[in-house]
Parts: structure tokens; sequence; C-alpha cells
């Protein structure tokens, strides 16, 4: 029984244990959506620490879907030259790299939001303006286009963000979506997106994408409104599901440690490809527990990878693994 530190194969990539970095917004991109420095070297750490697959921040398909300015991007030659440079820092280090791509839509902070409907995010935030069907088959060349970017910039997998009220959630979710176009079947954007993307990409490089099975908000859905739509999304390409809960909308969810374990157990017993989890997984028994009950494949790791970068050294020392440290920081023991 697969363990927290036995690799992971998916597709033609070989992840070295179960542990991946869940993406977390930095916001320190310049404006112009390019990775420097600090996203080399922050990366890089947790590749260092020993995290198997790290998984960046939110990286938009186009300007008007990023959050803020501060937001990664990937729509350019530059950026793609950039992110290159982040996937050689994490490959060096022993990890696999993926990016996370993305589309803001009615969460996006700048001027002149867009969405599947003129539904605010939340009670004193802009109105989106309702996106044409034009627009929306611009915006899923935008997802292939950036996933083309991504595979130049040697990435090992793709993640697709349709949880935490995203675009793709905000299409998803009967909360966003008051379309009466084919648009109103909420698999249909996620489903074209997916199609797109995986037309454009190597046939072996995974496809993750996220999900939110749980909405928290008046109204918002649960799992027995995703769960039937999860079967097309594998049809179109999904290779796995990443679980997660809420984000459309400010109500949140009461978090403890593994609160998504049930949500993502259910997938995993349903759907044809594996999983992957977050949520307060810092326990390494837990983590560990996780995985050898086939509750999930892979555990990604958050804010506790913020804290510190070296959260899967301390994963082995404490499930008595320190073989897996390299020699210079074994020494530590
Ligand atoms: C600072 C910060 C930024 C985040 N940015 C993203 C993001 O870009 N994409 C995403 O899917 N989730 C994002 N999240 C959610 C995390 O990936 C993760 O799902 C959440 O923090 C729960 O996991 P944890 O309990 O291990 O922190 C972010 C969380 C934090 C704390």
């Amino acid at each position: 029984m697969a363990g927290l530190f036995d690799p992971m194969k998916i597709g033609n990539v070989t992840i070295r244990n179960r542990i991946g970095m869940s993406p977390m917004c930095q916001y320190r991109a310049e404006g112009d959506g390019v990775p420097h420095d600090w996203h080399r070297t922050h990366y890089r750490s947790r590749a260092l620490g020993g995290t198997g697959l790290i998984l960046t921040e939110m990286t938009d398909v186009e300007p008007r879907g990023r959050i803020n300015e501060g937001c990664l991007g990937l729509w350019n030659r530059a950026q793609s030259d950039a992110f290159r440079r982040v996937a050689d820092e994490v490959h060096a280090e022993g990890a696999a790299f993926g990016i996370q791509i993305a589309h803001a839509g009615r969460k996006s902070t700048l001027d002149d939001p867009v969405a599947p409907s003129a539904v605010p995010f939340a009670e004193g935030r802009a109105t989106p303006r309702a996106l044409t069907v034009d627009e929306i088959q611009g915006l899923v060349e935008a997802f292939a286009r950036s996933a083309e970017l991504a595979v130049d910039a040697g990435v090992d997998v793709i993640e697709l963000h349709g949880a935490h009220g995203y675009l793709i959630h905000q299409f998803l979710s009967p909360i966003s979506n008051l379309r009466d176009d084919e648009y109103a079947d909420p698999a249909r954007f996620a489903i074209d997106v997916v199609r797109a993307v995986k037309a454009r990409i190597p046939s072996q490089l995974p496809l993750m994408l996220r999900i939110s099975m749980q909405e928290y908000q008046p109204g918002g859905y649960g799992p027995t409104h995703l769960l039937p739509i999860l079967p097309k999304l594998v049809e179109a390409g999904v290779d796995l599901f990443d679980v997660s809960t809420g984000g459309n909308g400010p109500a949140r969810p009461e978090a403890y440690p593994g609160y998504h374990l049930r949500h993502a157990t259910t997938v995993r017993d349903t759907s044809e490809v594996p999983v992957a989890t977050v949520g307060q997984m810092n326990s390494p028994a837990l983590a560990d527990f996780a995985v050898r009950e086939s509750m999930t494949d892979l555990v990604l790791i958050g804010k506790a990878l913020l804290r510190t970068p070296y959260w899967a050294h301390e994963a082995a020392l404490a499930l008595g693994r320190d073989h897996e440290l390299p020699g210079e920081y074994a020494k530590g023991v």
C-alpha cells in the first residue's frame, strides 16, 4: 500500500513522493505577469525542502484575468521564457513542476471584470459584465494558448483552476451562471477548456483540474451537482481531480485537519482518475494515513509550506524516512 513517501506515476511523469505544494498567490509580479527572482527562490526552496510536486500560484491566461497586478500571467513568450527558468530551478532539486492556469473572472479587482453573468462576487464588489459567446470562445483559446506556453516552459503537469470562485468555477455554479444560452449548461465551459487544452499539449502530460466540491453560499451547490459532471470532464481529458471547496462568495468553510478528505474520498471512489486534496494536511501522520487509506493519491500542502519550505523533510523525519533527505541535510539528523 503506497504511503506518503512512495513515488507516484501519472502520465509520463513520476513524482518522487505524494507531497505537492498547493498553489498560493504571491502577488510579487510587477504588472507584467513575469516571474522573477522571488518566484525562482520561493519555488526552488520548496523543491529543495523535499516537496515532490511544485504547483505555482494561480497564473492567468490574459491581463484582465488577474486578481491584481501582482499576479503571474502566461499569455506571452517573455512570461513563458521566465517560467522556463523557474522550471529549471525546481527540476534541479528533483521535484516535478506544474503551473496552475486560471482566470479570475468576477474576482478580478482590476477595471471592468467579466463573468458568465452580471452578478457580483459579494456586496460592495464591482458588478462584472456578462461575456458574449464569442468572448467565451476567445477565452477557451486563451486557456489553450497558455497551456502551450506552459509546455514550452518545461512543465511536467498543468493544473486548471476550476475552484475557489474563479472563472471556470463561476460557470459551474448556479450562483454565478444565470445564462440562457449554450453556456447555461454548467459543464460546458469547463469541458470546452479541458478539450482545447488537451488538444494542444503532449498526450502523456497530465492535466489536473482543481474543483470546489461544496459551496457554502446560500443557493450554492454541493457534491450532488458536481459529481455527475466529473465523468464528462474525465472524458474531455482530465487526468486528476484536485479536490477543494468554497470560494464562490464570501462564506468560508470550517477548517480543521483533513477537512476535504471526505470529498476527496468520494471523488476518488467514483472517478476513474486519481485525486489530490488539500486542507490542513499538516500532520505527517494524517497525510501518510490519507494516502495509505486510499482517500487521496497526492497530498497538497498550502500554508504550512509558506511557514517552512522544509515541510517534506520534517515529515520524512517524523515518519522515520530520514533516508529521503539529501546527503547534506541528512547530517543534521
Ligand atoms: C496566501 C494564499 C494564496 C493562495 N492562492 C491560491 C491560488 O493561487 N490557487 C489556488 O488554487 N489556491 C490558492 N490558495 C489556497 C491554497 O492552495 C490551499 O487550498 C488552502 O490554503 C488550504 O490548504 P492549507 O490548509 O494547507 O493551507 C491560497 C492560499 C493562501 C493561504
